[in-house]
This record gives structure tokens, C-alpha cells and sequence, in this order.
């Protein structure tokens, strides 16, 4: 079984290791103990150092930096004094460009991605901007991130701004329309929540396959929404310019920190 190093074990990074430990061994550097696993394919140090220091296994894939984006670039400079350059460092922080990892270890095969938490199922979308990797090396990559689900190719750095927004951040959203729907049905109905939460499962998974069969939602709609019906007047209820604007008021505050966090870690 090949190896991977994650440095970082929180959200992200844990739920990367959850989904690697089925296919690969994973090294983890976390300076909080965060997995109590028994799973022998899994190596927690509490600092970078006793991780280098200890004999590390030749077949290591990529190192994974899955630290905060204010620590990404100190946590680099450190693996890279420590790491053979032939070893692929991987950075999945927001906010974190190209220009600033190189710029800290110019001599290394550094490149972005960006996984969702559902890595933990292997139901992540990931985003892989390739930086300055060899085809070989970005091949090893993206079967690294194929692990947890399937993998998106970034042509261009900047598309990493609107990838974030929709696929690393906006799982957040989907759940809070969720807890809406699940609060308003709860007093709707005055059921209790377990049933309502999978009654809203179902029509969420009804309104997922539907879109996966390449019927446009618009479409679907007039065919849900009958004349002078339930849905009908729901749909007028709802209001459908406020929930637009709301939406589109999420995305582009994502999107705009993304830019903003870059702006601010550039190197010029
Ligand atoms: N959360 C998401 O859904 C998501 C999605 C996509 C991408 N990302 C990216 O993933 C990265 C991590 O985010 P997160 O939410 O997973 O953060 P997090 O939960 O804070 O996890 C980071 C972990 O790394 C540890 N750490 C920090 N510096 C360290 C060091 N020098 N040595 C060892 N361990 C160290 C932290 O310890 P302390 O707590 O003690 O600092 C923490 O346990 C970010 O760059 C973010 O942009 C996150």
C-alpha cells in the first residue's frame, strides 16, 4: 500500500485521512492528537520533526499541507528542508498562490488542490491545480484525489476563486437551506424531526437524480408546479428573485475573500 503525509489532521485533513485509509497508508503530522485510530495503516507524529527524523517509508505519493492558510507557507519552508524533491508537496489552503509557494521553496514540485469534507465518504469533487508538476507527478496526484471521489482539472489559477466558493464552501450552503427546510417543516407539521429530515431527504435525492439525468431544473419545475396547485403556490411564496440574490450574495462573498486572501499572501 503506497503512503501519503498529511500535515494538518482538523476538518479537512481528517476527513482526507478517513477517506485514504481504505487505499493508502497515511503519515500524519498534527500537533493536536486528533485520531485515535488502531488502524495499522495509519502514523500520527505530533510535531514535523519527529516525523522526518523517523525512518519514513520509501513509496510516499505527495505530502499534504492541510493547515490554516496563515500557516501554510511556515509549515512549507519546514517540510521542504526536510523532504526529497521528488516528492509532490500539495497545498489544499484557500487563499495560498502559486507564486507564494514557490516563492518559499522554489527547488519542490508544489501544486494546489481543493477537496470538500466529504472527502470522508470518498464524495469529494476535487479541484487540482497542477503549479509546477511534471505530468508524471500530476498523474500521481490526481489518482491520489480519485481515492475520494472525482477530480476537477484547473486550467487556470484564477478558476480556483469560483471552485472554492461552489465546491469547497458551498456544501455549507446546501446544509443551511437544509436546516431551513428542516425548521419550517418541523413547524409545519409538528412531526418530529427524524421523520421530517428524511422526508426532506427523499425530495432533496428526488431532486438530485433529476438533475443528474440532464433534465434542466426550470423544466422540471413547470412539470412539478401544476396550474393553480401546491407547488404553484409555494414557488410564488418563495420568491424566487430573494433566494436568487441571497445565493448569489454567498458565492460572491466566497469568491471575493478567495481573491482577497490571495491579494494579501501574493508576492510581487
Ligand atoms: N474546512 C474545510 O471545509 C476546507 C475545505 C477545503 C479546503 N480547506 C483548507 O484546509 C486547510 C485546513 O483547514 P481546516 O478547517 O481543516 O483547519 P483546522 O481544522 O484548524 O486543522 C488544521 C490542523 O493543523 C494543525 N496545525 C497547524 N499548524 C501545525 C503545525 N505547524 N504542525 C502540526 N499541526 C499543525 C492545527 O492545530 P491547531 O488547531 O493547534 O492550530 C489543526 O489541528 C485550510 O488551509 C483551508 O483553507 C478547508
Amino acid at each position: 500500500m503506497k503512503s501519503v503525509v498529511v500535515i494538518g489532521a482538523g476538518n479537512m485533513g481528517g476527513a482526507l485521512i478517513e477517506g485514504w485509509l481504505e487505499k493508502r497508508s497515511v503519515i500524519c503530522v498534527d500537533r493536536n492528537l486528533r485520531k485515535e485510530t488502531q488502524a495499522p495503516n495509519f502514523k500520527q507524529f505530533l510535531s514535523m520533526g519527529a516525523c522526518f527524523d523517523s525512518k519514513l517509508p520509501s513509496d510516499i505519493e505527495a505530502v499534504v499541507l492541510a493547515v490554516k492558510p496563515q500557516h501554510i507557507l511556515g509549515v512549507l519552508d519546514e517540510v521542504a528542508a526536510s523532504l526529497p524533491r521528488h516528492i509532490p508537496i500539495i497545498s489544499v489552503a484557500a487563499g495560498i498562490p502559486m507564486g507564494a509557494l514557490t516563492a518559499v521553496s522554489p527547488a519542490h514540485l508544489l501544486c494546489r488542490a481543493m477537496p470538500n469534507t466529504a472527502a470522508r465518504f470518498g464524495q469529494s469533487l476535487t479541484g487540482i491545480y497542477a503549479g509546477n508538476l511534471t505530468d508524471a507527478q500530476f498523474e500521481v496526484v490526481k489518482s491520489l484525489f480519485e481515492v475520494v471521489g472525482p477530480v476537477e482539472v484547473l486550467r487556470a489559477e484564477n478558476d480556483m476563486h469560483a471552485f472554492i466558493a461552489c465546491v469547497g464552501s458551498a456544501p455549507a450552503f446546501w446544509l443551511e437551506v437544509f436546516s431551513a427546510f428542516e425548521m419550517s417543516a418541523s413547524e409545519l407539521s409538528g412531526l418530529d424531526k427524524l421523520q421530517v429530515r428524511r422526508w426532506l431527504e427523499a425530495s432533496m435525492k428526488a431532486a438530485l437524480k433529476t438533475l443528474a439525468s440532464g433534465v434542466e431544473p426550470a423544466d422540471e419545475q413547470k412539470r412539478i408546479a401544476s396550474k393553480g396547485g401546491t407547488t404553484e403556490a409555494g414557488l410564488r411564496a418563495l420568491g424566487d428573485s430573494t433566494l436568487t440574490a441571497s445565493i448569489r450574495d454567498g458565492l460572491v462573498a466566497c469568491q471575493n475573500r478567495s481573491i482577497e486572501m490571495e491579494r494579501q499572501n501574493s508576492v510581487n
